[in-house]
């Protein structure tokens, strides 16, 4: 039986295309099928991240999911939204998993009538269309939405096996995420709603991943995913999706999923698919420092304590350590001091945090 899995968030830009597409992919090398549909038309975030991987120009004939809402006002297609087969479906390889972008081209003009979005009923049996005819062929299906609240998004909402709701984390993203998921849970009695935190503050290392996901809140919460400036610099770039396997951002991401599998059928992600490298080889990255930095800067602090010893040593044997003498060792030895103290979580600087990355919790 297919899964479909809405994926959504009271703001806007919180992460959830990314989102879509890592779990995709994530999914999809488990060896399962899977679709994911780009519902937001207007911003088409999923369909332009995956641009650049395919290649290949698809048939203008072939319809994406702005021509089976039919709004389109310009680039409108022969075929009728009303009347559609799996073949006249553009759907696109994107690596490992197949893709239905919004549109056929990341320029199409924002020329839609938008008059039938406002119609639940409409919303429904399109997207119901689509679903009919592709569910045999895939194991999960995922829609990603735009943000906020529409017909189409309470359509896609209500036709999901359960909603991923992304909440980025700070008040005015927590805020938004709490007013959509009691929406959808009591207004329209969509029960299964999870949220997931994204771009989580203060997460340097795995265990705080671990350390934050036994919070328990009143929305569902599966997993908190760090704020990874690695991911920020490489969105979109042809680079991205070499190293996102390697980053904080990915073992999060397959926890929160992992953690979603207690409360719904779905497949476990394996992390020993993946080779995370030791943290003391990736790169500094949120404060966390390569090991040659380490030892640049252990070293640095023993010659300086090294060279004031052997100065002050045989003057304080002979006795000619005059008091402005003693008083500039000594502040230097407090600025020394102070320098290591400030040095945030000084043994993990020391000694790297890679015997930790591993542990499973
Ligand atoms: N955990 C994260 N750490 C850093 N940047 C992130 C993270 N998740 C997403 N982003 C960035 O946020 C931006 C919006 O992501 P996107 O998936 O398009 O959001 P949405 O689909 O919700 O609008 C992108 O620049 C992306 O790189
Ligand atoms: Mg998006």
């Amino acid at each position: 039986m297919v899964k479909i899995i809405s994926i959504v968030s009271g703001k806007g830009g919180c992460g959830k295309s990314l989102l879509t597409a890592v779990i995709g992919r994530a999914l999809a090398r488990e060896g399962e099928r899977v679709l994911l549909i780009d519902t937001d038309i207007f911003v088409r975030g999923l369909t332009i991240l995956l641009h650049s991987f395919k290649r290949k120009k698809t048939e203008d004939n072939l319809i994406n999911f702005s021509d089976i809402l039919g709004i389109n006002k310009v680039n409108s297609k022969d075929i009728e939204p009303v009347k559609f087969k799996k073949e006249d479906l553009n759907l696109s390889r994107f690596f490992e998993c197949d893709v239905l972008p919004a549109v056929d081209s990341i320029s199409a003009p924002l020329d839609y009538d938008d008059r039938d979005l406002s119609d639940e009923k409409f919303c429904t049996n399109q997207l119901k269309k689509v679903l009919n005819i592709v569910g045999n062929s895939y194991d999960y299906i995922m829609l990603d939405n735009r943000a906020g609240m529409d017909s189409l998004i309470l359509a896609s909402c209500k036709i999901s096996d359960f909603v991923i709701s992304v909440a980025e984390d700070d008040p005015v993203g927590k805020q938004t995420n709490s007013n959509l998921v009691n929406h959808l849970k009591y207004n329209l009695k969509i029960k299964k709603v999870y949220t997931i935190i994204n771009k989580g503050r203060n997460i340097k290392y795995y265990d705080d991943i671990i350390s934050r996901s036994d919070i328990k809140s009143e929305f569902s919460e599966i997993g908190v995913i760090p704020f990874d400036i690695e991911i920020l610099q490489d969105f979109g770039t042809d680079r991205f999706w070499n190293t996102v396997n390697e980053t904080l951002y990915f073992i999060a991401v397959l926890d929160a999923w992992n953690n979603l599998s207690n409360f719904e059928n779905i497949k476990e992600l394996s992390k020993s698919k993946y080779r995370f490298p030791p943290k003391i080889f990736m790169n500094k990255t949120q404060g966390k420092y390569t090991l040659i930095e380490r030892i640049i800067r252990i070293y640095s602090i023993t010659f300086i304590f090294a060279g004031i010893f052997l100065w002050v040593y045989p003057r304080i044997i002979s006795g000619k350590l005059t008091e402005f003498e003693l008083f500039s060792i000594v502040s230097i030895l407090v600025g020394v001091i102070t320098l290591i103290i400030s040095t945030t979580n000084l043994r993990k600087f020391i000694i790297g945090d890679f015997t930790k990355f591993f542990k499973d919790k």
